[in-house]
């Protein structure tokens, strides 16, 4: 990927924790251009991971997202904060960023003759690569429904400038307007396994788009994902430990850690990507033991066989694990 510098050119406030940030090239350079789904990993000053930050685009012009003069960010101030989110709203007009990028990993699918409407789904700050989709496939003239949903209109953002370009294909869902509620299976229930899903948001609303799409047999091609977090500890996680068997090194794993962590820690070199179980890239063959899948990349026959698994977030049902790494 390419490092940028970038200087922060605005700062606006969209809600009381929600932050807009319009990004433009410190050398005043051309900024690379990028697709709707796109992100930049920023660098956070004293923090080993840089954070992910989808690239929003409101406007359906093309030409911004091919040849964009800025680069637009929303972000959401975490409860509790790991220090990314911290420090992107102590950021000022004029402050300088490191950031890698464009990279896009949760693009939009071809443009097919006839195709009918691709649905788009956003939960809260899940709506930025959703609205750049939504720019994306009106600049493309490509039909498509806009759902964001959120826990109060007041706490979502962009709904002004969205209502402006979308009109009838958007529609607001706000739990506490119960004029607007559409429940996920109500949403299903209204549309047709042909047609495209797209959803980015929190954990439990992908999970229930994940797994009502795949009740009804939409296709698992159909219907496409972003999680913002990365692995978080569940109720009830416990230790366990994990053996290398090419190198026979052993390591206990940490309720608070993943495998992948501890590995990285101990100064291993293993493969990775995403850290949110999608890309597949940290997969290990599983020697001995019952690992507890937490991916959104295998499928369920994989998981039911539990030969391989995926260590950015996966982890043991059983005391210990034997990897073949
Ligand atoms: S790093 Fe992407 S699935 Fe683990």
């Amino acid at each position: 990927m390419t490092t940028l510098t970038l200087t922060v050119a605005a700062v606006q406030t969209e809600t009381p924790i929600i932050r807009s940030l319009v990004l433009t090239a410190a050398d005043g350079a051309a900024l690379p251009g990028f697709t709707a789904g796109s992100h930049l990993k920023i660098h956070i000053p004293g923090q080993k991971e840089p954070r992910c930050y989808s690239l929003i685009g409101i406007e359906p012009d093309n030409s911004l997202f091919e040849a964009p003069a800025s680069y637009r960010l929303g972000i959401r101030l975490e409860d509790p904060s790991t220090g990314g989110s911290r420090y992107m709203h102590q950021i000022k007009a004029g402050d300088t960023l490191i950031a890698e990028g464009p990279k896009n990993d949760f693009p939009l699918h071809a443009a097919q003759a006839d195709e009918p409407a691709t649905v788009l789904i956003a939960g809260g700050i899940g709506i930025t690569p959703i609205a750049s989709m939504a720019a994306a496939l009106k600049a493309q003239q490509r039909p498509y429904q806009l759902h964001y949903y959120g826990r109060s209109l007041d706490q979502m953002s962009f709904v002004d400038e969205l209502c402006g370009q979308h009109g009838a294909a958007l529609s607001i869902h706000a739990d506490d307007d119960a004029a607007t509620l559409l429940p996920l299976p109500a949403l299903l229930e209204q549309t047709d396994p042909r047609q495209h899903l797209y959803i980015c948001g929190p954990k439990g609303l992908i999970d229930a788009v994940v797994e009502q799409s795949h009740g009804k047999h939409w296709p698992h091609s159909h219907v496409h994902f972003e999680l913002f977090t990365a692995a978080a500890p569940q109720a009830g996680d416990r230790g366990f430990e994990v053996e290398l068997r090419q190198s026979g090194q052993v390591f206990h794993i940490p309720p608070d850690k993943t495998i992948l962590e501890v590995l990285e820690a101990a100064g291993c070199d293993p493969l990775f990507d995403c850290k949110r179980g999608e890309c597949g890239v940290c997969q290990a063959v599983v020697l001995e033991g019952v690992p507890d899948h937490r991916d959104y990349y295998l499928s369920d026959d994989e998981r039911a066989e539990g030969k391989v698994m995926q260590i950015c977030i996966s982890r043991s049902r059983s005391d210990r694990l034997v990897l073949d790494l």
